[in-house]
C-alpha cells in the first residue's frame, strides 16, 4: 500500500510490569450505557483491508462517528456531560441525561477546551446539544476549515500563540479566571478525572472492534497525541483479556511517547511540532496515558508524514476516507510488517483504527487528490 520509509521503533523494556488501574471498570460501563443510547449511535464499520502478508488486516473507520468525523465524539462530548450534570448536581438541581438531553435549554455553564481541532468539535457538540455555552482554543497551526467546524457547533473560537500545549495553560488559565469548566482531552497533576471520563468513553471504539473481530488481533496499532486513545485501546485490551502486542505510532516531529519510553519518564517535546498529522501535534504526553501506556505498550514508533500521505491516497483508491491524523497506526503496521519487526508475519491478525475522515475536507482533498 505504500512505499519503504525510514522509522524508529522501541520496544518498551517495562512492557507487562504491573501497574496502576487508570479506567475503572465501573466508568466504562457507565459510558457504554450512556453513548450507546444517544440518539443516532451505531457502532462504525469494520473494514478489511489487503492483508499485506499478514493474516488479516482490520481497519476500524471512525470516519463517521455521531456525524463528527471522528473518535473523539466519544470522549469530549461525554465528559461535557458528566461535568454538566455535575454542576448541577452542585446547585441543587436533580436531573438526567436523559432529561437534559431531550429537552436543552440555555444553561448558565460555560465548557472551554484546548484542541487542533477533534477534540474541540466534540466538546462544542456536547455544550450544544444540552445548551450551554463553549469557548474553544485553538493555536496558530489549526485550519481554517477545522476552526469552522468547531464554530458549526455554536461555540466561540480562540486563537491562542504557540503549539497544542500553550492552547492548554491558556483555556485552563481563562477556565480559572472565569469560573468556566474544563473539558479537556489530556491529563496532568491535579487534573484527571474528566480527562478519565474522555478515555472512558474512547474505549467503546475499541470495545467494538473486538466484537467485530471475532477472532482476537495479535497485534494492535493505534495513533498517539497525548496518548488518551491509545491507552483507552490498552486499557479495553486487558478488560477483554486480549494478549495482543499493542504498538504505539506518532509522527516523526511529535513523539512524545516514544521519547517517553525511552527516557523511562513522562518526556516533553517543545517547539512547533511541524507534522501534518494535526491533531497528533502533541509535545507533552497526558499524565494518565502514561501511567498506562510506561507498562502496557509493547513498542513505540515514530513515523515520517509522507508515509501517512500515501496510506491516505492508497485508503481512498479502496473507497475509504482518512484524514491525517487516521493512519499512522495502518502506516506503523505496514512498515514494521514488511521488517517482520515485532513478530509480525503471515499468522498476524493485525488492528488498526482510523480515527477520523475528512475533519478537513479541503485539505483533504489537496493531500489525496491524483
Ligand atoms: C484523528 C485523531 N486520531 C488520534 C488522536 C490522538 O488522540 P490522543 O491525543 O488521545 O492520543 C487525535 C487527537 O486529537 C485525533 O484527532
Amino acid at each position: 500500500m505504500i512505499g519503504p520509509h525510514s522509522y524508529r521503533l522501541f520496544v518498551n523494556p517495562r512492557w507487562g510490569t504491573p501497574g496502576v488501574v487508570v479506567l475503572p471498570e465501573g466508568g466504562f460501563r457507565r459510558a457504554q450505557e450512556e453513548i450507546t443510547s444517544w440518539p443516532g449511535y451505531a457502532p462504525t464499520p469494520l473494514r478489511e483491508l489487503p492483508p499485506q502478508g499478514f493474516a488479516r488486516l482490520a481497519y476500524k473507520d471512525e470516519a463517521e462517528r455521531f456525524g463528527l468525523g471522528s473518535f473523539k465524539a466519544l470522549g469530549g462530548a461525554y465528559a461535557v456531560l458528566r461535568v454538566v450534570l455535575a454542576e448541577l448536581a452542585r446547585r441543587g438541581i436533580r436531573t438526567t441525561a436523559a432529561s437534559l438531553l431531550a429537552h436543552p435549554r440555555p444553561l448558565d455553564i460555560t465548557l472551554t477546551c484546548a484542541t487542533d481541532g477533534n477534540h474541540g468539535r466534540s466538546v462544542a457538540w456536547g455544550a450544544q446539544r444540552l445548551g450551554a455555552r463553549c469557548v474553544i482554543f485553538v493555536h496558530e497551526g489549526v485550519s481554517q476549515g477545522r476552526r469552522e467546524a468547531i464554530a458549526a457547533y455554536g461555540a466561540e473560537v480562540r486563537e491562542v500563540p504557540g503549539n497544542y500545549d500553550d492552547a492548554v495553560r491558556e483555556a485552563a488559565r481563562q477556565a480559572e479566571a472565569h469560573g468556566w469548566h474544563v473539558v479537556s482531552d489530556t491529563s496532568y497533576p491535579g487534573y484527571t478525572e474528566i480527562p478519565r471520563e474522555v478515555m472512558q468513553g474512547y474505549r467503546l471504539m475499541a470495545e467494538e472492534a473486538l466484537d467485530q473481530l471475532g477472532e482476537p488481533p495479535t497485534h494492535v496499532f493505534i495513533q498517539g497525541g497525548v496518548g488518551g486513545v491509545a491507552a483507552a485501546v490498552s486499557v479495553q485490551l486487558r478488560a477483554r483479556r486480549v494478549p495482543a502486542k499493542l504498538v504505539v505510532v506518532e509522527p516523526e516531529a511529535a513523539a512524545c511517547l516514544l521519547a517517553s519510553a525511552e527516557a523511562g519518564k513522562p518526556t516533553s517535546i517543545p517547539g512547533e511540532l511541524p507534522t501534518l498529522m494535526a491533531g497528533l501535534a502533541c509535545g507533552e504526553p497526558s499524565l494518565l496515558a502514561w501511567q498506562e501506556l510506561e507498562r502496557a505498550a509493547h513498542a513505540f514508533m515514530a513515523v515520517p508524514d509522507a508515509a501517512a500521505v500515501e496510506a491516505m491516497r492508497a485508503l481512498r483508491a479502496l473507497g475509504i476516507v482518512a484524514g491525517e491524523s487516521a493512519v499512522a497506526g495502518l502506516v506503523g503496521a505496514l512498515l514494521a510488517g514488511r521488517d517482520g519487526a515485532l513478530g509480525l508475519g503471515p499468522e498476524s491478525r493485525v488492528l488498526v483504527f482510523g480515527t477520523e475522515g475528512a475533519t478537513d475536507p479541503v485539505l483533504y482533498e489537496q493531500l489525496t487528490a491524483a
